[in-house]
């Protein structure tokens, strides 16, 4: 029998519990030993719990236990996690984890520790929340040469744009409507600036370039600009309006981004909807693979962490080998990625417009938006598009073209 310990006993943890509980049999039957819960690591008391007997306060008592084989890391943020990590690996634990802030920071440090200790950093639910994405990228498609990853990979924010979509209700009205039902943080910043998704395409970045890549070098903007005249254009267009967590490679390198993109509804990214999650991926040789499911939530990030805990005690003793160095992958600026973009302006500036983009430009009407000139671009370069937005005396709002 394996004996595992959880630390943080939060909406995760306490999912892990439910999970080791609920599927006892099926993680028996998968992993080829009963899996038991021996501790569980809290500040709190869970007086009533149906582990009460197994909180503990100290983590010396879990570190210090020859029993335990494998530690679940739910608490979430940097420390304690980072220590408790670090310490759980160099005293011969397997660690795995749905620490996606931890992961994108430290997360190839920690593989490169558990590899010198012969033991298991594992992470499958920090990205996706429950879709099985890392392991089939680390393994099933680890012969692919991948050049293109895209990701819904907040589920938050594709709620506010699906409800912004369907209801034609501002972006402030959804949010503290999504606040209320506890859909959104109370501090929403990482998830609607799009910080979150970018330390997610930050870990996959990581793991498709084998080295470790900085999240603070990804160009990341969120969808707290994005208004229900936005929606009006798109709808004009056919298509949705997505955040987009992208991954590109090519000869002149890794270019990774994080951004609203106006994509068209023959696309499937385009229906992704609600607090779903889906990821396209692209391999030379296997084409296009799509992963779509739940990316957040107690059960199906648990479930994602029990899958890592059984793929440890399945394997045996030694480590499982996890494509991240720590040594710093190069992420080329996006400045040379050619696109289309979607551009609004006053009605009083479309000949400043007209010059600086062109009369090529094609305008763009709205169902229900009058005073305003909107037109899309022909193909140009992020670089040329920034420095030609700069010359605009007023923009209302401009957006990318998948
Ligand atoms: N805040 C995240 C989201 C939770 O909305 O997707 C899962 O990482």
């Amino acid at each position: 029998m394996a004996k595992v310990a959880i630390l943080g006993y939060g909406t995760v943890g306490s999912g892990v519990a439910d999970v080791l509980d609920i599927n006892a049999a099926e993680v028996k039957d998968s992993a080829g030993e009963a899996i038991e819960l021996k501790y569980i690591l809290d500040i709190r008391e869970f007086p009533g719990d149906k582990h009460e007997k197994q909180i503990v306060h100290d983590i010396n008592i879990i570190l210090d236990d020859p029993e335990i084989d494998v530690i679940c890391e739910t608490m979430g943020g940097i420390e304690p996690a980072f220590s408790f990590a670090k310490s759980a690996l160099e005293k011969g634990k397997n660690v795995c984890t749905s620490n996606k802030e931890l992961v994108a920071a430290h997360g190839p440090e920690l593989v490169e520790l558990a590899a010198k200790n012969g033991k298991s950093y594992l992470f499958e639910a920090s990205v996706g929340g429950g879709i099985p994405l890392l392991r089939t990228l680390n393994d099933s498609m680890r012969h692919e040469k991948i050049d293109s990853v895209t990701g819904i990979l907040n589920g938050t924010t594709n709620y506010i744009l699906t409800k912004m979509d369907r209801e034609g209700v501002g972006f402030a009205t959804v949010l503290k409507a999504a606040q209320d039902k506890g859909y959104a943080e109370k501090n929403p910043e990482a998830d609607v600036e799009g910080y979150d998704a970018c330390r997610k395409i930050a870990i996959l970045c990581s793991i498709l370039s084998g080295k470790h890549a900085d999240y603070e070098e990804i160009y990341t903007e969120g969808i707290s600009r994005i208004s229900i005249e936005d929606f009006d254009y798109a709808k004009s267009l056919g298509m949705a309006i997505k955040l987009l967590a992208m991954f590109r490679k090519n000869e002149s390198g890794v270019v990774s981004m994080v951004a609203p993109f106006l994509i068209p509804y023959e696309n499937p990214l385009a229906n992704v909807n609600g607090v779903f999650n889906a990821i396209n991926v692209h391999g030379n040789m296997l084409g296009d693979v799509m992963f779509y499911g739940k990316g957040a939530g107690k059960n199906a990030t648990a479930s994602a962490v029990v899958a890592d805990v059984i793929e440890i005690v399945k394997h045996g003793d030694g480590h499982i080998n996890v494509n991240m160095k720590a040594e710093k992958a190069h992420l080329a600026p996006k400045d040379n990625v050619v696109r289309q973009f979607f551009v609004r302006v006053p009605e009083n500036d479309k000949n400043q417009a007209l010059e600086i983009f062109g009369h090529t430009v094609e305008e763009i009407k709205g169902t229900n938006v009058h005073g305003e000139f909107a037109f899309l671009t022909s193909d140009i370069s992020e670089k040329d598009f920034e420095e030609k937005l700069w010359k605009l005396d007023s923009v209302k709002g401009y957006l990318r073209l998948f």
